[in-house]
């Protein structure tokens, strides 16, 4: 097997080692534009004896031989802010050359529109050369669009100059637009008016001068510099004095993840200690890649698709269960959910009925089932998936309104449930209720705590609607309960009922767990039935050996799951055959199973 031994050096100097993958040139400058952006083929490192090669797609990743074939990391997302003249457009520039960033820069978009006499054009410019902001409708419309384009998704980007109000902040918000860092540049008043005096532009290449500070190289170049109509002392005020009047709602909306650089100092300063904050990020994100693809490669040697059931715990009576036996469902879950994934299963469906997840049982723990999906999630998220958790909310309305019992104060304690680093919580894993509207772009795979239909209310329009939203995403339905509640008050959903039911049926069974009882009763355990993805359904018998064990042995199993007959008959060691109809002894299994 190949080594795995990683040691720092692979991850030492070299920033550009860090790489997107294949960078598409970037599109023809336009007048007055920033500099245009040159994209480096940077080199990809060796991994011991793994290559790693950029992959389009930034989650995934596909191993074969020894070749790992992954994207490197996810693609940065940064915002940089700043007062006007502060060097936001000079950091731009050293940053797109180095990281090859999509610059994305408001005030470039609206010059590039004003020179090209667009109607935004006509509409923007006299706002500018005002120096008052252009109404947000028109800005947020232009940065959503190029947000969206598939350059900015592979390569990441830098937004440069939005948002600038709170108006434009929320748009961000809505659209789940969150950038990794927020650079906010900081540099004196009186410094900032001398640079916007003599800042020059080169219409040709968008490169920004300055008269003093960085003068142009040749005098061809000077002479072909223009000055910005918005560069004077007096409009400059006016743009300083509107930017601080919104600075503050926009820094409050990006404190988790802002870090303010003292830009009043020459610009190859500001750039390594810029350069060493991306860097930084993009290093984290490559180990954690890196992680991933190793526990990936010893789990696949380890274990090549198969069942690692080592049979059905014993002392399931005793309650609360030990620590042991949760964790051993969990992960019996999990091989199941993985395994059913992997096949290109989109559409799962978990019931598992220890007692401590049969909200049946006096012994019910809300606390277990939530571990259940926690230790699911993140799993999920180490392969480098985003997870959304979701929780039905109250449903109904006036009389009817409510939640399932089962489900009360659950969103709570997911929130405040021990996820790991803290990262992890509301950037791999997110929380979210049932519906189409919380099926977000960048979720990879959905986990659905115990969705259910309450007394009068059907959960199954709202889990339609998330379906069809997710896609081919996986949605995993944990301990779900659609049966329909009818309401008592005789006000019954009796609309469409039929078909919702049969949408319910189009999950496919990836795991079942169920104890088996006497009729009526919910002790002694006589058996148990499981089916773990993809093999076939076991029906087990529970028995006490001479020394007083438990222990609990196969009696058959079945390639569909199987009926209340075919059960009792298996227990009193019948053939389907031999016994038509169930009866006798073991009839009691019907109604506990149907
Ligand atoms: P925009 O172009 O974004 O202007 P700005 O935010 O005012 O910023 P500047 O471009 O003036 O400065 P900068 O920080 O990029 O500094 P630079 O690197 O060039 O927007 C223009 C207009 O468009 C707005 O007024 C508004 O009307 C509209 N607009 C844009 N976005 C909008 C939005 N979201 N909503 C509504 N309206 C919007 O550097 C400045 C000078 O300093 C240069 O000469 C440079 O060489 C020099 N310099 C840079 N760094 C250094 C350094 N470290 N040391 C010395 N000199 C330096």
């Amino acid at each position: 097997m190949a080594s795995l031994s990683l040691s720092s050096a692979h991850f030492s100097s070299s920033r550009s080692s860090v790489s997107t993958s294949s960078l598409s040139p970037s599109s023809p400058s336009l007048p007055l534009l920033r500099s245009p952006i040159r994209h480096r083929h940077r080199s990809l490192r060796r991994l011991t004896s793994f290559s790693v090669v950029p992959h389009r797609t930034s989650h995934s990743f596909s191993i074969c031989n020894s070749q790992i074939r992954c994207s490197v990391a996810e693609p940065l997302k940064v915002m940089i802010s700043g007062a006007p003249a502060s060097g936001k457009g000079t950091q731009c520039e050293l940053i797109v050359q180095k990281f090859g960033l999509v610059h994305i820069s408001t005030g470039d978009l609206l010059r590039a529109e004003v020179s090209s006499g667009t109607d935004i054009g006509k509409r923007a410019k006299e706002f500018m050369n005002s120096g008052s902001l252009v109404p947000d409708e028109i800005v947020i419309a232009m940065v959503a669009g190029r947000l969206s384009r598939e350059d900015a998704k592979e390569r990441g980007w830098l937004l440069d100059g939005f948002p600038r109000s709170f108006a434009q902040a929320q748009s961000l918000e809505k659209l789940n637009v969150k950038p990794d860092i927020f650079l906010l540049l900081e540099v004196p008043d009186e410094t900032l008016i001398e640079r916007c005096v003599g800042r020059r532009l080169d219409p040709v290449t968008g490169k920004i001068y300055h008269i003093k500070n960085y003068p142009p190289e040749s005098d061809e170049i000077k002479e072909r510099l223009v000055t910005r109509p918005d560069d004077t002392e007096e409009k400059v005020k006016a743009r300083l004095q509107i930017y601080k009047e919104n600075s503050e709602a926009i820094i409050s909306a990006y404190s988790d993840v802002m870090v303010k650089i003292d830009a009043n100092r020459p610009k190859e300063v500001v750039f390594e200690e810029t350069q060493t904050l991306l860097s930084q990020i993009q290093l984290k994100r490559m180990i954690k890649t890196v992680m991933l693809i190793m526990k990936q490669v010893l789990a696949d040697k380890a274990s090549p698709v198969q069942d690692k059931w080592r049979g059905i715990p014993t002392k399931l009576n005793n309650i609360p269960h030990s620590r042991d036996i949760r964790a051993y469902f969990y992960e019996d879950v999990l091989q199941a959910t993985i395994r059913s994934i992997k096949d290109g299963n989109s559409r799962l469906r978990v019931d598992i009925n220890i007692p401590e997840l049969n909200p049946e049982m006096d012994v019910y723990r809300i606390g277990t089932l939530m571990e259940l999906v926690r230790a699911l999630a993140l799993s999920f998220t180490d392969d480098g998936k985003r997870v959304k958790v979701c929780v039905q909310g109250s449903m109904g309305e006036g009389a009817l309104a409510g939640m399932p019992l089962q489900l009360a104060g659950t969103r709570k304690i997911l929130e405040y449930m021990d996820w790991g680093d803290d990262e992890t919580l509301g950037t791999f894993v997110k929380l979210g209720a049932i519906g189409g509207k919380e099926v977000d772009e960048e979720d990879d795979m959905f986990i659905l705590v115990a969705p259910q239909n309450a007394v009068g209310n059907c959960i199954i329009d709202d889990l339609q609607a998330m379906t069809n939203a997710a896609g081919k995403r996986p949605v995993i339905l944990i301990n779900p309960r659609l049966k329909d509640l009818p309401a008592s008050s005789g006000i019954m959903q009796t609309m469409g009922r039929e078909q919702r039911l049969e949408y319910a049926l189009t999950f496919d069974n990836c795991y079942v767990f169920r104890l088996l009882y006497y009729l009526g009763t919910q002790y002694p355990i006589i058996g148990a039935l499981r089916m773990a993805y993809p093999y076939r359904y076991e029906l087990y018998k529970r028995v006490t050996e001479e020394n007083g064990k438990e222990k609990y042995v196969v009696i058959s199993t079945y390639s569909e799951r199987p009926t209340p007959e075919q059960i009792n008959d298996a227990f009193s060691g019948k053939s389907r055959e031999q016994s038509k109809k169930s009866s006798g002894f073991w009839g009691f299994l019907s109604s506990v199973l149907s």
